[in-house]
């Protein structure tokens, strides 16, 4: 329900899947790629893949990792299957004309403000969004209309951050590396304006511990902010 009391858009179920390392960080200084996932979390993310409708990240994902968002079958030991759909959220600094999304090998979907002045390959789907930047429940109601059932979102960090600022994330995974990074420039797991106190965290409900490769996973839901209790110190 809306706050208003009308029945909510249909929207995809939305969960969010991350590797981090212990002190939080997304990627080395700079948002250089850091490979944190062990061989068990690398599976395991590729059958998230192939279990949803369509897998997500921003334009700076896309700068900085180059990923081609495809399932790759052969770690799961399947035939090829289903792809999802990728969908790439683009405002206005645009996406490099090799980038791996935009290979025609799989269905892209590039999502960017109407006014926005990117130039894509033939064969990218575009979806213009109203508003200066990609506007999402717009936007997943149109992978809804398309009938994209779970949608998977990858990052980065700016991208995270407006899914669960918008209340938007149903789950969220997060390999814990057994490794720490450190610095001031490598990107945490949520970008995005700052908390200033504990009204503006976003709080969760832990529904899943496992110990994975090195690491351990980390399942959990958002919940509603408790009444905020008497702190016992
Ligand atoms: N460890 C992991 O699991 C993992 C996974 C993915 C990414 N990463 C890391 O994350 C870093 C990239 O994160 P990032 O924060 O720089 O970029 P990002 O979140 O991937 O992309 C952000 C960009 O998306 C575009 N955008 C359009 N509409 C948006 C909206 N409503 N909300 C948010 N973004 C919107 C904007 O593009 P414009 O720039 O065109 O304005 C924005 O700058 C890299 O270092 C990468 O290695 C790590």
């Amino acid at each position: 329900m809306t706050e208003a009391g009308s029945p909510a858009p249909p929207r995809p179920r939305v969960l969010v899947n991350c590797a981090i390392s212990l002190d939080g960080k997304l990627a080395y200084a700079g948002g250089a790629r850091a490979r944190l996932s062990g061989p068990d979390d690398l599976r395991r993310v590729q059958a998230l893949r192939a279990a949803c409708g369509a897998v997500l990240v921003g334009a700076g994902t896309v700068r900085h990792d180059d990923p081609s968002l495809r399932v790759h079958w052969e770690l799961l030991g399947a035939p090829p299957g289903r792809e999802p759909l990728r969908v790439i959220l683009d405002s206005h600094e645009g996406i490099p004309e090799r980038s791996r999304v935009l290979d025609g090998s799989r269905p892209t979907l590039l999502a960017t403000p109407r006014d926005s002045r990117g130039r894509y390959p033939a064969g990218v789907e575009i979806w213009r969004s109203p508003g200066t930047r990609v506007e999402l429940a717009p936007l997943l109601g149109h992978l809804a209309g398309k009938g994209v059932e779970r949608l998977l979102v990858e990052g980065g960090a700016t991208v995270l951050a407006s899914f669960f600022r918008e209340r938007l994330v149903d789950e969220l995974t997060v390999y814990v590396a057994p490794v720490l990074i450190g610095g001031a420039s490598a990107p945490s797991l949520l970008a995005g304006e700052e908390c200033p106190d504990e009204a503006r965290t976003i709080p969760l409900e832990r529904t899943g511990v496992e110990p994975m490769d090195d690491g351990v996973l980390l399942r959990f839901r958002p919940r509603p902010r408790a009444a905020s209790a008497a702190h016992p110190l």
